[in-house]
């Protein structure tokens, strides 16, 4: 792994807390470029109160100097603007001895042998998510050099589904950036809103299923050759451990074992002056490595754990059959959780991308990609460039 990074802080703690290592010097960075999918995170509808609560923006305390990259680690810092309500509680709070089912409390407690579940559920909430987003800002500045782009959409909540748009038409994707829940169609939008409603109406919550796209990515990142280098098997455990994502696909990979072969592949073709496929059924990834069509990574998010009917559960202390007890949660975070998706997918893919063309500063970069590409140009060019040579 060349593009190392960690986070560090607990949901009511004072922050949360990230290093980036592995960024090359010279890549345009700003706290405000990280601020816009910050936002973002915090959006969608079935949100709890905390979104309410608190704006999140990111500073950079390292590893930037005007403005750009200086190639040392990149040190972040989230501030929990709920930290002032908790700050003095936190040995004053009774102990929480009643595990919720769905969260990691009492597999916690067994693995750590606290008497006490408030640490673990501090740690494993999904307030730290909003560190891998920042990181993962940090990781679309580097993908933006090269004409990456990555792109989120909701298709399904619980029951509901959205009729899918295409992100590579900018019109779409702005109308999925004004959707509550993430979709172009405004009748899905309906759809997957009265979901929600219905969802909090019975006192319940709910989950779904979302895709991420990279377009502008080249062939030849990932590898064929070792089980932890294939892109997909990556892309698959980064996004797996998002809290709360129960599958991972990619492209068509849901349905694929329905299929038979001759329904479920890409044929090849010369089209637009270039090597380009039927279709994109394998979002984008063969043999670990990138085809240079759009990568695809459809995901599976569970229904939120905490809801306001009680579930079965059972007092540690009392060892009785207890109702478990309802804290004001989100009911659905699916929308939230596709802008977290893009930024696991944006973190693998920078440290693919600088595993093959890695240097130490953006330019040395630049050249290494621009001789990879010239090497493959009889048969792969980026797109724009694909239609302007078929036109010439
Ligand atoms: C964006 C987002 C927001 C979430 N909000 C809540 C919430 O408000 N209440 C809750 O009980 N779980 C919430 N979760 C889910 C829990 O964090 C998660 O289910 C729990 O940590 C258990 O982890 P696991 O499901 O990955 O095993 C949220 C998850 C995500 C991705």
């Amino acid at each position: 792994m060349i593009l190392r990074w960690l986070t560090a802080g607990e949901s009511h703690g004072p922050c949360l807390t990230g290093i980036v290592e592995g960024m090359p010097a010279g890549v345009p960075l700003t706290a405000d470029d990280l601020g816009r999918d910050l936002w973002r995170r915090q959006q969608g509808y079935g949100r709890g109160g905390r979104m309410k609560i608190e704006s999140d923006h990111a500073e950079i305390l390292g590893g930037v100097w005007r403005g750009k990259t200086t190639g040392g680690p990149i040190a972040l810092r989230i501030e929990n603007r709920d930290w002032p309500n908790w700050k003095d509680k936190e040995y004053d709070l009774p102990r929480m001895t009643v595990p919720r089912p769905g969260h990691a409390d009492l597999a916690g407690v067994y693995k750590y042998g606290f008497d006490d579940i408030r640490p673990v559920l501090e740690r494993a909430s999904a307030r730290e998510t909003a560190m891998r987003v920042a990181v993962g800002g940090v990781a679309k500045q580097l993908l933006a050099e090269f004409g990456i782009t990555i792109r989120s959409q909701v298709l399904r909540i619980g029951q509901a589904k959205a009729t899918p748009g295409d992100l590579s038409d900018p019109a779409v994707v702005e109308r999925v950036e004004a959707s509550v829940v993430r979709v172009a169609d405004p009748e899905s939008e309906e759809r997957l809103k009265a979901a929600v409603d219905a969802a909090k109406d019975r006192r319940d919550t709910l989950g779904g299923v979302f895709e991420v796209v990279a377009f502008g990515v080249m062939p030849g990142l990932g590898s064929h050759v070792q089980w932890d280098r294939k892109l997909d098997g990556r892309l698959a455990q980064a996004v797996m451990s998002i809290q709360a994502i129960k599958a991972v696909a990619i492209g068509d990979g849901f349905v694929a074992g329905e299929r038979y072969g001759t329904e479920a592949h890409d044929g090849i073709t010369m089209r637009n002056g270039r090597v380009e496929r039927l279709t994109n059924r394998a979002g984008g990834l063969e043999g670990g490595i990138t085809n240079g069509e759009p990568v695809v990574v459809r995901v599976v998010k569970k229904p939120i754990s905490t809801t306001a009917t009680p579930q079965p559960t059972v007092d540690l202390d009392t060892l009785e059959d207890v109702p478990s007890q309802y804290v004001r949660s989100d009911v659905c975070a699916v929308p939230a959780a596709a802008v977290i998706g893009e930024a696991m997918v944006a973190v693998v893919l920078a440290d693919a991308l600088l595993e093959k063309f890695g240097s130490d500063s953006i330019e040395q970069m630049r050249t290494n990609v621009n001789g990879f590409l010239e090497s493959i140009k009889t048969w792969w060019r980026p797109s724009s460039e694909a239609v302007e040579s078929a036109h010439t």
